[in-house]
């Protein structure tokens, strides 16, 4: 017997995505940054969320730090872990999509396989990959968190960049390098990209 054999899921009596785009007078997506520990993926979101918020927009930000200590506060850094964290998340990402509301999600998210786990569970049309690019060597300088020096002492394993991959995304839909360009000018990057795409519904 399979789990979920008696389990009546029922979607299309609830108020649908449209209605609540409507409500908000926005449209929803899942902005998806992906990118190295320390390569500005939290602080951009902050940033990017002040401004959709500006503009009217409601929001909600996924954080890899903020949600292993909640809903995935089971989960650690194993390449089956990270799977099943990215899972839950683009889980919940399509919880929000579809009450119309736009999530901003920082996940280092290391692998094409766990990405694209992301990307069929949102759906191609809504999953926008940012790829928050700043080399190791910048991210390991900046070291914020202090995590890197304990990586590289072997305090921590399977750390991405040091002793577990990272592989950047081949397509991604928007590069941002935040080696080379300050917070202002990253987030005028994602704004301009994403403007036509979320421009108010009818
Ligand atoms: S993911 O690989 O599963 O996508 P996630 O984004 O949730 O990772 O969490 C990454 C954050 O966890 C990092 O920013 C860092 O603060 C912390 N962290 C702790 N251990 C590791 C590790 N081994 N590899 C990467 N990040 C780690």
């Amino acid at each position: 017997m399979s789990i979920s054999e008696n389990i009546f899921p029922d979607f299309d009596s609830i108020l649908g995505r449209k209605d609540k785009q409507s409500l908000l007078k926005q449209k929803s997506k899942v902005i998806w940054m992906t990118g190295l520990s320390g390569s500005g993926k939290t602080t951009l979101a902050i940033a990017l969320e002040k401004k959709l918020a500006e503009a009217g927009m409601l929001t909600q930000i996924l954080d890899g730090d903020n949600i292993r200590t909640g809903i995935n506060n089971n989960l650690g850094f194993s390449d089956e872990d990270r799977a099943e964290n990215i899972r839950r998340i683009a889980e919940v990402s399509k919880l929000f999509l579809n009450c119309g509301i736009v999530t901003i999600n920082c996940f280092v998210s290391p692998t094409k396989s766990i990405r694209q786990i992301a990307r069929e569970i949102i759906g191609d049309e809504d999953f926008i990959e940012v790829y928050i690019n700043a080399s190791l060597a910048a991210c390991e300088e900046r070291d914020v968190k202090g995590l890197y020096k304990k990586a590289r002492k072997g305090e921590i394993k399977d750390f991405t960049g040091i002793d577990a991959p990272f592989e950047a995304p081949e397509n991604p839909d928007l590069v941002v390098k935040t080696d080379e360009h300050n917070i202002d000018q990253s987030v005028q990057l994602i704004l301009e990209y994403l403007s036509p795409i979320l421009s108010p519904v009818e």
